[in-house]
C-alpha cells in the first residue's frame, strides 16, 4: 500500500511533504521517510513507526533543508523487509545522488537484485524498491537523462509501482510514473504535486491529472511534461478535483471511527436522494447503464470484493435473490482472479469497493471485463481505478473515510445493493409490489431509527467494558444477518485485536461448540423474522454449555433477559434491511472495546486502508 507525495515549488518543502503524507497515513503508518535536494545535495530522512517521528527529525534537521525546493516523501505498509529505519523509503543508488520512493510491488525485485549486485551495486535494505533506485541510476548513468532513464528502468520492471524519483544532477525536477498502482499530479501555479490520492494535495491545489498506467510525467515548478512509453509527448487532462478539506476533520469526535459511526444516517439519506422520492414511486438508478431487455434477461451476477466490501457483497446476494429471482455468486477476489471462472457476456461482474483500489478486486474486474461481462461498480471513489474500468458506477457518496475500519462506507454500500435490487425487481416484476412498497419505506425510515438508537448507547458502552478482557468472541446469525457476524467479528479484531469469529448459527453445533464455557462470549444476532426462533435455540445450546450470552436484537420478548447476560436494543426494523440496523452497536461494541484497551482505533497495527498489493 503506502503513500507517496512529491513537491517541486519555493514553499517550504519539508511542511508540505509531511503534510501531504499526514493526510496519506490511512494507507500505511510504520515507518516514513523523505528525500529533499538542498545546498545541491540529495538529503534523505527517515524514521521508524508512526508519522510523528519524522516530523520531530524534520524539525531538528530544518537548518539543512530550508533552501530545498523539490522533495519526495513516503509513508510506509511494509511489504519487503520489516519496517525499520533502514528499509523505509526514499531509497537511493550506491552514489547517494538519486532518490526514490514507490507504492507498489516489484514482483522480479530478485532477479534484478541480483544482475545488479553482479554489476557492483551495494544494497542496504530488504526492500523490492531498492533494486529500482539502483537500475534507474544505472541507466542515467548511460543517458543521462532521468525521464529516460526511468523509462528503460521501468520497462524491465514486473509488477506495481507507483514512483517518484528526484536526482541532484536534475535539479528542480520529479520524474513520476505508475503502472496498476494509484498517482495523479497535482496541478498548482508556479508549484506541482505528485501524491498517491487526493487528500495529500487537496489544501494546495483542486487540478488534478490522473496518470494512465506506463504514462512518465515530468514536474517542475512552471511545467507538467506527460509521455506515453514509447516516449511520445501526450497533452496532460486537467480535472477538477470535488474534495473539500474539511472532510478531514474529526468534527469533536475523538476518533474519526467515531464520527463515520454517527455519519451513517446522513450517508444514507444522502444515498437515497435523488433515487427514492417516496416508496410509492420507482427507484431511479440512471447509474445502471443496461437497457431494461438486458437487465430483465440477466441469468447470472458475479460479485467481487474483499473485507467489509465483501460483507456488503454478501447481504447484496441474499437481497437480490430473494427480491429478482436472479442467481448470485459472491467471492473473494483474491481467490476469484487464481481459478478458472466462468462469465462471459450474460454475466453481470459487480466488484465493490470502498476505495475503489484494492489490487485484488482490481485485477478480478479486469478479467472479467476481457471477457466480455458488464462491469458495475460500487465504491466510495468515484475517481479511482475501478470506477474508470467501470461500464456502470454506482458512487456510494458516503464522503472520504478516514478511519482504516470501513463503517459508513459499508452502510452506504448495502444501500447501494438494496436499490440495485429493488431496481431490478422492479424492472423484472419479480418481487410483490406492495412488499417493494414496505420495504422502500422502511429504508427511508431507517435514518431516524439509527439517530435515535446512537442517543442511548450507554449499555454498548457498559457492555463492553465487561467484555473487554475477553480472549475470544463469537458472533452468531443466521440468514440475511450472517454477514453482519462477519462484520461485527472483523470490526471487532482488526481494531482491538481480539480474536473474533463469526459463524452461521446453525454451525456452531458442528464443531465451534467445542470451545464453549464459562469464558467465551456469544454475540447472537437475533432479528426478528423467518429465522428468530432458529437462532433462538442456538443460543439456547450456548446457555447450556456457561458461554457468557449477549443478544443483539429489535425483539422487546422480555424472557430474553433471563436467558442472556446483556440485551442489546435497537429499533425494529424490517427482515430484509436489518443488515443496516444491527451492524451499527456492533460497530460501537468495536469502538468501545478497543477505545477501552487503549488500542489505536484510527490506525490499527498492520493495517492499511487501501490494500494496493495482492
Ligand atoms: O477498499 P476496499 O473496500 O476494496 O477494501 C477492502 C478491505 O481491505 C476493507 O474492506 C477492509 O476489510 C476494511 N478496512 C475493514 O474494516
Amino acid at each position: 500500500m503506502c503513500g507517496i507525495v512529491g513537491y517541486v515549488g519555493k514553499k517550504n518543502v519539508a511542511e508540505i511533504l509531511t503534510g501531504g503524507l499526514s493526510a496519506l497515513e490511512y494507507r500505511g503508518y510504520d515507518s516514513s521517510g523523505v528525500a529533499v535536494l538542498a545546498d545541491g545535495k540529495t538529503k534523505i530522512y527517515k524514521a521508524e513507526g508512526k508519522l510523528q517521528n519524522l516530523k520531530d527529525l524534520l524539525k531538528e534537521k530544518q537548518d539543512e533543508i530550508i533552501t530545498a525546493q523539490v522533495g519526495i516523501g513516503h509513508i510506509r505498509w511494509a511489504t519487503h523487509g520489516i519496517p525499520n529505519e533502514v528499509n523505509a523509503h526514499p531509497h537511493t543508488c550506491n552514489c547517494g545522488k538519486l532518490a526514490v520512493v514507490h507504492n507498489g510491488i516489484i514482483e522480479n525485485y530478485k532477479e534484478l537484485r541480483e544482475q545488479l549486485e553482479a554489476k557492483g551495486c551495494v544494497f542496504k535494505s530488504q526492500t523490492d524498491t531498492e533494486t529500482v533506485a539502483h537500475l534507474v541510476a544505472q541507466k542515467y548513468g548511460e543517458t543521462q537523462d532521468l525521464k529516460e532513464a526511468v523509462r528503460l528502468a521501468t520497462s524491465e520492471l514486473e509488477g506495481a509501482y507507483a514512483l517518484c524519483i528526484i536526482h541532484q544532477d536534475v535539479e528542480n525536477t520529479i520524474v513520476a510514473t505508475k503502472r496498476n498502482a494509484p498517482l495523479l499530479i497535482g496541478v498548482g501555479e508556479g508549484e506541482n504535486f505528485a501524491a498517491s490520492d487526493v487528500p495529500a494535495i487537496i489544501e494546495h491545489t483542486k487540478r488534478a491529472i490522473y496518470l494512465n498506467d506506463n504514462q512518465i510525467a515530468v514536474l517542475k515548478p512552471n511545467s507538467i511534461e506527460l509521455f506515453d512509453e514509447n516516449n511520445n509527448k501526450i497533452e496532460p487532462k486537467v480535472e477538477l478535483l470535488p474534495w473539500e478539506p474539511i472532510a478531514l476533520s474529526k468534527m469533536g469526535y475523538k476518533h474519526f471511527m467515531l464520527k463515520e459511526i454517527h455519519e451513517q444516517p446522513d450517508v444514507i439519506r444522502n444515498f437515497l436522494s435523488g433515487k427514492l422520492h417516496t416508496a410509492n414511486e420507482t427507484t431511479k438508478l440512471d447509474e445502471v447503464k443496461l437497457d431494461k431487455n438486458t437487465l430483465k434477461n440477466l441469468n447470472r451476477i458475479q460479485v467481487v470484493a474483499c473485507g467489509t466490501s465483501l460483507h456488503a457483497a454478501m447481504v447484496g446476494k441474499y437481497i437480490i435473490e430473494e427480491l429478482c429471482e436472479i442467481p448470485v455468486d459472491v467471492e473473494a477476489s483474491s481467490e476469484y482472479i487464481y481459478r478458472k471462472t466462468v462469465t462471459d457476456e450474460h454475466t453481470l461482474v459487480i466488484g465493490v469497493s470502498q476505495s475503489g483500489e484494492t489490487a485484488d478486486t482490481l485485477t478480478a474486474i479486469k478479467q472479467s471485463k476481457a471477457r466480455g461481462s458488464h462491469i458495475l461498480i460500487i465504491t466510495n471513489r468515484p475517481d479511482s481505478a475501478m470506477a474508470r474500468e467501470a461500464d456502470s458506477l454506482i458512487p456510494v457518496n458516503a464522503g472520504i473515510e478516514v478511519s482504516v475500519a470501513a463503517t459508513k462506507s459499508y452502510v452506504a454500500q448495502l444501500m447501494a445493493f438494496y436499490l440495485l435490487a429493488i431496481h431490478l425487481a422492479e424492472i423484472k416484476g419479480s418481487y410483490d409490489n406492495s412488499a417493494l412498497t414496505e420495504l422502500k419505506n422502511e429504508l427511508m425510515l431507517l435514518p431516524q431509527k439509527i439517530e435515535l438508537f446512537l442517543t442511548k448507547t450507554d449499555k454498548i458502552q457498559k457492555c463492553s467494558r465487561m467484555y473487554s478482557s475477553s480472549k475470544n468472541f463469537i458472533f452468531i446469525a443466521r440468514g440475511i444477518n450472517y454477514a453482519t457476524a462477519l462484520e461485527g467479528a472483523l470490526k471487532l479484531k482488526e481494531i482491538s485485536y481480539i480474536n473474533a469469529t463469526g459463524y452461521p448459527a446453525g454451525e456452531l453445533k458442528h464443531g465451534p461448540i467445542a470451545m464453549l464455557d464459562e469464558t467465551l462470549p456469544v454475540l447472537s444476532i437475533m432479528m426478528k423474522g423467518k429465522v428468530y426462533e432458529k437462532i433462538l435455540s442456538n443460543a439456547q445450546e450456548s446457555k447450556a454449555r456457561n458461554a457468557r450470552m449477549i443478544a443483539l436484537t429489535d425483539s422487546t420478548d422480555e424472557k430474553l433477559d433471563e436467558i442472556f447476560d446483556y440485551v442489546l436494543n435497537v429499533p425494529s426494523v424490517h427482515e430484509l434491511i436489518s443488515p443496516i440496523m444491527a451492524i451499527i452497536p456492533l460497530q460501537l461494541l468495536a469502538y468501545y472495546i478497543a477505545e477501552f484497551l487503549g488500542k489505536d482505533v484510527d490506525q490499527p497495527r498492520n493495517l492499511a486502508k487501501s490494500v494496493t498489493v495482492e
